[in-house]
């Protein structure tokens, strides 16, 4: 069993969700740390040789199971210490059935649920899947399982994409006019995901934090500030038109029928008219814990530096 221990003598993960977009990116830096193990749906392990093929080159058991199925996550938690569980937001409930297994089985030393977003205490109803983390959460709480709830605002090409507003134009090596939404102030939270899921492998083998809320917090930035940084590198300075006010940002989800767009919509209003992204004093911060890993992250200027460089080389 490639070193999976049947009883649990070490660290051994179990990783879930990891042909999705986060538990595939943070699959390697857990590797770095511990022995892991993914869980796979029958159907999924079934029906796509590929991604099993994928999952076995890199060296990791792949255990058949599925969130809906407490028996086959029982079987699948054997020799098991810490589970971290990049679960979809359709998904997101189905981790209460994860938590009764966690709690038969009883060796469970950790457990990170479905998180990766925003502080999902902020408007609880008014984002789709905060609700449902929110209650998740309760639970985990009262089952008595040492936790960690990791905590991350947007990837970059949305957190400082369009300077952190979607309604933006894209980037151009021509001034603009844009707009900010609300006063410009708010703070923004944003990495990459490679980045968040380097960090994330720090604070899963990290003991400082059990029990604890962490922010993944490489840059915290503001739409005023975004536009300095854009500036600072080279890119010309956008001129400001007047803000966009919380009630057409209400308008515009009402409208919006892509859910993907309503999603992206009802984030960036909680963040910018709700402080969504406000760290509040029960978060660790990664820069404050991994100031050395944080250093090897991209930063705002970084990413804007490549996107001018990059439409430059286009323009040539
Ligand atoms: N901060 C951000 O900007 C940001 C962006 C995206 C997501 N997120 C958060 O990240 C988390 C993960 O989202 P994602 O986008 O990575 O999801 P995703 O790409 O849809 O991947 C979901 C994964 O879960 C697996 N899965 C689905 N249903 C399952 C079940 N019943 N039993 C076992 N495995 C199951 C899927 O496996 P199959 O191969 O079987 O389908 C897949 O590996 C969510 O909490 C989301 O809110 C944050």
């Amino acid at each position: 069993m490639l070193g999976i221990v049947e009883q649990p003598t070490s660290q051994n993960v179990l990783l879930i969700g990891a042909t999705g977009q986060v538990g595939k990116s943070l699959l390697p830096f857990l590797q770095t740390k511990y022995q892991v193990a993914v869980l796979m749906r029958p159907k999924t392990f079934q029906e796509n040789p590929d991604k099993v093929k994928a999952l076995e080159d890199a060296k990791v058991v792949v255990r058949q199971g599925d969130l809906t199925d407490e028996e086959s996550l029982v079987a699948a938690l054997k020799g098991i210490t810490v589970v971290v569980s990049c679960a979809p937001i359709p998904g997101i409930s189905l981790q209460f059935t994860l938590i009764k297994a966690m709690k038969r089985v009883g060796h469970i030393k950790r457990f990170v649920p479905s998180d990766f977003g925003s502080d999902v205490r902020i408007e609880p109803d008014f984002v789709p899947s905060f609700r449902e983390k929110l209650e998740l959460h309760q639970a985990l709480f009262e089952s008595g399982i040492p936790y960690t709830i990791i905590d991350n605002g947007p990837w970059m090409v949305f957190g400082a994409g369009k300077f952190g507003n979607p309604l933006n134009p894209d980037f151009s090596l021509s001034p603009q006019e844009i707009r900010f939404m609300g006063s410009g102030d708010s703070p923004i939270i944003t990495q990459t995901l490679e980045d968040n899921s380097r960090l994330t492998a720090e604070i899963v083998a990290d003991d400082r934090t059990i029990n604890k809320r962490v922010m993944v917090d490489v840059n915290v930035t503001s739409q005023k500030q975004l536009v300095e940084s854009w500036v600072r590198v080279g890119g010309p300075r956008p001129t400001i038109g007047e803000p966009i006010t919380e009630e057409e940002v209400m308008k515009l989800i009402e409208q919006a029928t892509d859910p993907r767009v309503n999603f992206g919509l009802r984030i960036m209003r909680n963040v910018h008219f709700h402080d969504g992204l406000k760290r509040t004093d029960d978060y660790l911060s990664t820069t404050e814990l991994y100031p050395e890993v944080t250093k090897q992250c991209l930063t705002v200027e970084q990413y804007y530096a490549k996107i001018l460089s990059d439409l430059r080389k286009q323009s040539a």
